[in-house]
């Protein structure tokens, strides 16, 4: 069965959908996720959930996340911001996949399950094997009591408030955030230094401003998704900390508009994806500056070569990316570990605004439950 919301008209406070409330709502999720967990001055980040393991936790060698959907995306960002920030090994698996793997887990083994809901049933299946087979199990849930909640050993909720809308988005980015402060948390206490640790909380501090940024210009991204709307196949690409935004970002056009739409790593178009492309096969590429822009730019110029459309997400002031692609959407720079955070932003509207125009029933798009209680 599906655990069906009860929402009435009311709550979406004058938004057309819950989904484009929960978009707008963003600012006010990260400061909801980082409200008492930050202890700028000392560079570091307070997790009271934790704490009752904390000892277990400073003992692993390795981290594994484990989750589905639009939160198997947060658990693949978190495996890179975790590399940056620690000394870990870390992995990430579909949950529906991990209970397959023979894997050798030990005390010395945490696996995170990262649930909105915390009723998924292939997640609470992994954390139940990983449980079996001795490793530490955390959870990062937004709903309080749930199952997932109450079967880890400890966690950190979101406190991010109902999320209606099927297609998540204020929890996706609510995710991100506390994977940085978890990562900051055992980073500072494995050789990240306090300069590192108050330079990562003052960005940090700045996301709800910078997701503003890009909220209001949602006019000029509603444009540019009723230019796409004839189209019928969209390809999303990224490389490193982008990548899973790519992969979320194409997530959010199928599952509410039903045009099919690819997420891939860039460096992946050569491998196959490239035979794709022509002028009917338009590309989203993440291609915000940091140190893959170049590599970026080099896959929208083979895209262009062959007649693909290419709508990029840019940083603002970036002149050079104007002349190159057909439509840019701007973003605000922060540092490269957070940019994705602000990057996916746009694909969030542009999914909205496409299915929109197509007449789609956002909140609740056909054959999909909010939470996937069955197997
Ligand atoms: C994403 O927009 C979907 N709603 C879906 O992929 C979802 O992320 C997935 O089912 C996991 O749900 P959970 O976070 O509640 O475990």
């Amino acid at each position: 069965e599906t655990i069906e919301w009860d929402y009435t008209e009311n709550e979406k406070s004058g938004f057309k959908h819950f989904m484009l409330k929960e978009i707008y709502e963003q600012p006010k999720t990260v400061e909801n996720a980082i409200r008492g967990r930050l202890i700028e001055g000392e560079g570091i980040s307070k997790l009271g959930g934790l704490e009752p393991v904390l000892d277990r936790i400073l003992n692993l060698k390795r981290l594994t996340f484990v989750s589905c959907g639009t939160s198997f995306y947060a658990g693949l960002y978190g495996k890179y911001i975790f590399e940056m920030l620690t000394d870990l090994d870390v992995d990430v698996d579909y949950a529906s996949e991990f209970r397959y793997r023979n894997l050798k887990l030990s005390e010395y083994d945490g696996v995170v399950a990262i649930s909105q809901s915390g009723e998924t049933a292939d997640t609470l299946a992994a954390l139940r094997e990983a449980k079996r087979k001795g490793a530490l199990v955390l959870g990062l849930v937004n709903v309080v009591g749930s199952t997932i909640a109450k079967e880890t050993d400890a966690g950190v909720y979101c406190h991010a408030g109902p999320e209606i809308g099927v297609a998540s988005t204020k929890i996706f980015v609510s995710q991100c955030v506390i994977l940085n402060l978890i990562a900051l948390l055992l980073g500072r206490r494995r050789g990240l230094s306090i300069f590192d640790g108050m330079n990562l909380i003052k960005e940090i501090k700045k996301l709800p401003e910078n997701i503003k940024f890009v909220l209001d210009n949602g006019e000029n991204i509603r444009g540019i998704a009723k230019k796409y709307l004839p189209f019928k196949n969209f390809l999303y690409i990224g490389r490193h900390l982008n990548f899973p935004i790519a992969m979320e970002g194409a997530l959010k056009l199928k599952e509410i508009s039903y045009v099919h739409a690819e997420g891939y790593p860039a460096g992946e178009m050569k491998h196959g994806p490239i035979s794709l492309i022509d002028e009917n096969f338009p590309t989203v590429a993440i291609a915000t500056d940091g140190f893959t822009y170049e590599k970026m730019i080099s896959n929208i110029q083979e895209i262009k070569a062959r007649s693909g459309k290419v709508i990029a997400i840019a940083t603002e002031g970036n002149k050079e990316i104007k002349e190159i692609v057909d439509d840019v959407i701007y973003v605000p720079k922060t540092i490269d570990i957070l940019q994705p955070i602000i990057n996916v932003i746009p694909l969030q509207l542009f999914a909205y605004y496409f299915a929109d125009f197509k007449g789609r029933d956002i909140d609740k798009p056909r054959n999909l439950a909010k939470s996937v209680t069955v197997e």
